[in-house]
């Protein structure tokens, strides 16, 4: 007995108790077997009837029988069966005595798991070292805060961007974005998902100049407002328009503000359609044309300003009413091209839409614009102006502005200053700019080696953070990798990449994301239905 209690005791120490007896039969309330078969009769011959498929003569005790037999089986049915229950029975005593570990696992840290401690000796090398040894190394991804965009190709994770935020933990130095690619790669796709996935975030998003027109669709889903300018449009915008006036602001300061744009607004439409940088009488002349109207009048409009350039009303210092006049000759006859030549009707007039900040989304639709890249930009110069009034307001939140085909704008120095000017203030105005080009030597082609223009297109690039790359050929690929400090797996990848699919370089990370589209994002989204329809009609 002492030694059966001492087993159970090391059986129980060890996680493994002895099974638990199993109670004898004579233990169990069994009824006992029942009474013996009566004795079978002797016949008189002296032979016995005991052979099996014996029966005996009379009814009774054939009866008798049948019964005797019947209650020898049921009683060892029975005696079975008190068996089979007294064993279940004795493993269910064994299983709640046994140490098993509960269904949902033990609670606590580290429950169910070895209770020794890993103990590993801390070693450190570089990931490169270390992917020698484990090649599953993956980015841990830039988190999950903002909007989802897809799925990093490389970690298989969900990967989420927001210029906003992660320029506020610090992992962006700016908000802005650069996205290149060929045509046809998803590139108007990811900044259309961008601008409307934004817009459930609260942000607003302005598309400054659509010029194929695609994104007045997506505008009109997210309830925005789109303007359409050129043939047949009946809008019209005054680009000397004060705009909403920013909140905190004194009337002097304002004045002054709204001043110092129309100098900028006129400098810059005259640049562009000069086709050369303005000498500095041209400039005075300018200015004070613009002074004489605003002096004159409530609302200045553009056909004014180049009234009083035909017509200085008043000297000023250095000039009089006759050098203005010269001076300003050749200004009054290029913005003339707005007033009455082939822009006539545009801009040219008090605005007949007003821009509400207030709504989600604004976009100009230059799609009925047809010409050079020069009327792109003059036009663009106007409406951009129009709209800075609003983006340059701080309390207006975050915003997304949107360059489309940003590269048909690259050849207008006056607009790419304008741009850069955005994209340097776009941390203090809460903006994130986002260029969309075909490939990052669009940047490289703008004007002269060593011109202006070439350093604010290059500026451009160094005042944006994230760089998103879609499919580039092979020769594209190597030129943007030595631009952008690719590795040379990343520009391996570049001409592998597949439609949607593109090289996030996120300050110095990098990450390939694969961008996913729900159906009602592709149906607002798709592109290539005409080109289809077209083919099929
Ligand atoms: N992530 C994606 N998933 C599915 N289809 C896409 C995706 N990105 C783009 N597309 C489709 O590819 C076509 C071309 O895309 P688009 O964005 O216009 O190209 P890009 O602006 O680079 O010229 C569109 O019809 C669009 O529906
Ligand atoms: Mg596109």
């Amino acid at each position: 007995m002492a030694d059966r209690n001492r087993a159970d005791r090391e059986a129980t120490v060890f996680g493994y108790p002895s099974p638990a007896p199993v109670p004898s039969l004579d233990a169990l309330s069994v009824p006992p077997m029942p009474v013996p078969l009566p004795s079978l009769p002797i016949d008189d011959d002296g032979k016995v009837f005991a052979a099996p498929g014996y029966s005996p003569p009379q009814r009774r005790l054939r009866r008798e029988a049948v019964k005797a037999a019947r209650q020898v089986d049921r009683s060892h049915r029975q005696r079975l069966m008190a068996l089979r229950k007294a064993e279940a029975e004795a493993l269910r005593a064994e299983e709640r005595r046994a140490a098993y570990l509960p269904k949902g696992g033990e609670p606590g840290s580290m429950a169910g798991r070895t209770y020794r401690r890993l103990k590993v000796v801390p070693h450190r090398v570089t990931s490169e070292v270390l992917a020698g040894a484990y090649p599953f190394l993956a980015e841990e991804g830039l988190g999950s805060e903002g909007a989802l965009i897809g799925q990093d190709s490389w970690s298989g994770t969900a990967f989420c961007f927001d210029p906003w935020d992660l320029y506020r933990r610090g992992a962006l130095t700016n908000p802005n974005i650069f996205l290149g690619g060929q045509i046809g790669r998803g590139k108007s796709t990811l900044a259309k998902s961008l601008a409307t996935r934004y817009i459930a975030f609260g942000r607003r998003v302005y598309v400054p100049g659509d010029p194929k027109g695609e994104w007045s669709v997506v505008s009109r889903a997210v309830g925005g407002q789109v303007i359409e300018l050129g043939v047949g449009a009946t809008a019209r915008l005054n680009p000397l328009d004060e705009g909403p006036r920013p909140s905190g602001l004194s009337d002097t300061a304002c004045y002054a503000q709204v001043t110092s744009d129309r100098q900028a607004l006129l400098a810059a439409l005259a640049t562009t359609t000069l086709g050369r940088p303005l000498r500095a009488v041209e400039r005075t002349a300018l200015d004070s044309a613009l002074s004489t109207t605003v002096a004159g009048h409530s609302t200045p409009i553009l056909p004014q300003v180049v009234d009083a350039l035909h017509a200085p009303g008043n000297a000023v210092a250095g000039s009089t009413v006759a050098q203005l006049l010269v001076d300003g000759r050749e200004v009054a006859h290029a913005l003339a091209r707005l007033v009455s030549g082939d822009l006539a009707g545009l801009f040219d007039g008090p605005s007949t839409v007003r821009f509400d900040p207030a709504l989600p989304m604004l976009s100009l639709d230059l799609s009925r614009i047809s010409g050079s890249d020069t009327l792109l930009g003059l036009i663009m110069t106007c409406t951009s102006a129009w709209m800075e009034a609003a983006l340059r307001d701080p309390e207006g939140g975050q915003r997304l502005v949107v360059y489309d085909e940003a590269w048909r704008l690259m050849a207008q120095p006056a607009l790419l200053a304008r741009m850069q000017s955005h994209w340097k203030l776009s941390r203090a105005w809460g903006l994130a700019n986002l260029m969309v080009v075909h490939r990052l030597s669009d940047l490289e082609a703008v004007g002269e080696s060593g011109s202006e223009a070439r350093g604010l297109a290059q500026g451009l690039l160094g005042d944006t953070a994230t760089r998103i790359l879609y499919n580039e050929p092979t020769d594209e690929a190597v030129s943007a990798g030595k631009v952008l400090g690719l590795s040379s797996t990343e520009v391996r990848q570049l001409p592998e990449l597949a439609r949607g699919e593109g090289l996030w370089r996120v300050n110095e990370r990098a990450f390939v994301v694969r961008h996913l589209c729900t159906p009602g994002e592709l149906a607002l989204t798709d592109t290539n239905a005409r080109m289809i329809e077209g083919a099929r009609g």
